[in-house]
């Protein structure tokens, strides 16, 4: 019978349903390495602290070394009573290597041991994720570079508002991805701290050195309280929030982008790589990449939701409720990553339509520019918004568009309308108006493009 490694004061049996329902093994054994690695550091922490002789800690560390190669090649057996990846990887490793083994616990504690081993794990994935925002990043600026002559019609509340470049749209995303990868570097740090030495909550009476541990496995820092070490799994909601954010905003790019593939708009159509058929409508092309990270988005405010109300009334240090934390973590990240990654492959292969977009746009959508061109002329703006809509309203009337209404009949509107209107009737000069910083002339988004690359190359 399996004895288990908590087991000492137990006498009856656990229900073999409470077994299945306390295992974590299933999912948190994808940091076995992490769990190694942490267990490595510590060995060699406790020889330094004279607690292990540097065989006993040579032979641990070898030991733990034989657990990885089992792990890596898939030979791992999991056992009854292999409760988590932490009793899992000690019960193998006092197989391979006797008795000594059990020292290897001495003054830990799973409570400091699995913070360490999913922060060790989180920070690579984050690095990770990192390097495909960058690419993201990259991908919407070079489209943005190259098609900076294409103009398209702007919306607000999806009604059609003013023209625009397609570049700017592109960059107005990538601004929102940026500020992501600022939060992403921001809260890298906090994840970057050692939670290992903290023991079950009160701290570690071995005299281990932290900070050397820290520096052993790459931590920047270790955590500044043991009782807040092995209670906080902030570093985790953080990045649930991070995750449901950054999916957010490319939730809201796809959005745009299923919108702008529609039969009714066709400004841009997904590579067969990125889209699927139907069944049964042999004409069908739909942008199924674009919802499923449309949808996963929902998912992922899903996971944040679930940890923060799992998170809510644990009372301090460590509690069981924390073990849900991992399965949602493992979920954000592994979505976030892959979304990421297609997002990147939507963006560089997505055929856009020029001349669709310019056709989308209407006579209309330069009401505004008429209206700044009074002002130009010296009228007071709230007057031109009223003469502009009188001309909006005039063609309506008539059924023609503005193009189509004659200088008399604007000069019947208001008699500083001149020979020169005609030149309002231009939606590329009207893009290259809004030439300040941020607007959508040729020289501005260029400039957004430029600064994007900075950020990048500063990274
Ligand atoms: N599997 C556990 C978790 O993920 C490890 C920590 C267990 N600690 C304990 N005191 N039972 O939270």
């Amino acid at each position: 019978p399996e004895k288990k490694l908590w087991g000492g004061r137990f006498t009856g049996k656990v229900d073999p349903l409470m077994e299945r329902f306390n295992e974590s093994l299933p999912f948190d054994k994808r940091m076995w390495r992490e769990d190694l690695q942490g267990s490595q550091a510590y060995a060699r922490a406790l020889a330094k602290a004279g607690v292990l002789t540097e065989d006993e800690a040579q032979s641990i560390v070898q030991g733990l070394k034989e657990v990885g190669k089992e792990w890596e090649s898939d030979s791992f057996k999991i056992k009854a009573g292999d409760e988590d990846i932490h009793t899992a990887n000690e019960r193998r490793l006092t197989e391979i290597i006797g008795s000594v083994g059990g020292k290897l616990h001495t003054g830990r504690s799973r409570n400091d041991q699995v913070a360490t081993d999913t922060r060790l794990w989180l920070k690579n994935e984050l690095k990770g994720i990192q390097q495909h925002m960058a690419d993201l990043l990259k991908a919407a600026i070079a489209r943005a570079e190259a098609e900076v002559g294409v103009v398209m019609p702007g919306f607000t509340h999806l009604q059609p508002a003013q023209t625009v470049r397609w570049s700017h749209w592109l960059l107005s995303h990538a601004a929102a991805w940026q500020r992501d990868m600022q939060r992403l570097a921001d809260l890298l740090p906090r994840v970057s701290m050692l939670p290992l030495g903290s023991g079950a909550l009160a701290g570690n009476s071995f005299g281990v050195d932290r900070r050397s541990i820290a520096q052993d496995l790459g931590f920047d820092g270790v955590c500044p309280n043991s009782m807040d070490a092995v209670s906080d799994r902030d570093f985790v909601l953080e990045t649930l929030f991070f995750s449901a954010l950054h999916l957010t905003h490319l939730s809201r790019w796809a959005e745009d982008l299923i919108i702008y593939s529609s039969g009714q708009f066709k400004f841009v159509q997904c590579s067969d790589a990125y889209a699927t058929g139907s069944s049964l409508m042999p004409q069908k092309k739909n942008p199924d990449a674009l919802e499923l990270i449309r949808g996963k988005a929902g998912r992922l405010q899903g996971n944040l939701a679930g940890l923060m109300a799992v998170m809510k009334s644990a009372p301090t240090t460590y509690n069981k409720d924390f073990q849900e934390a991992w399965e949602l973590m493992f979920d954000s990240v592994d979505t976030l990553s892959a979304c990421v990654r297609i997002a990147t492959g939507i963006l560089s292969t997505i055929k856009i339509n020029p001349e669709r977009m310019r056709s989308g746009l209407s006579a209309d959508m330069l009401a505004t520019d008429l209206a700044e061109y009074l002002v130009r002329k010296g009228v007071p703006f709230r007057e031109t918004h009223h003469l502009s809509g009188a001309a909006v309203k005039l063609a309506e009337d008539r059924g023609c568009t503005m193009f189509d209404l004659t200088h008399a009949d604007l000069a019947q509107i208001h008699p500083m309308f001149e020979e020169d209107v005609v030149e309002v009737w231009d939606y590329d000069r009207s893009a290259e108006q809004r030439d300040t910083e941020g607007g959508s002339s040729r020289r501005s988004v260029l400039q957004q493009a430029e600064k994007l690359k900075d950020f990048l190359s500063e990274q």
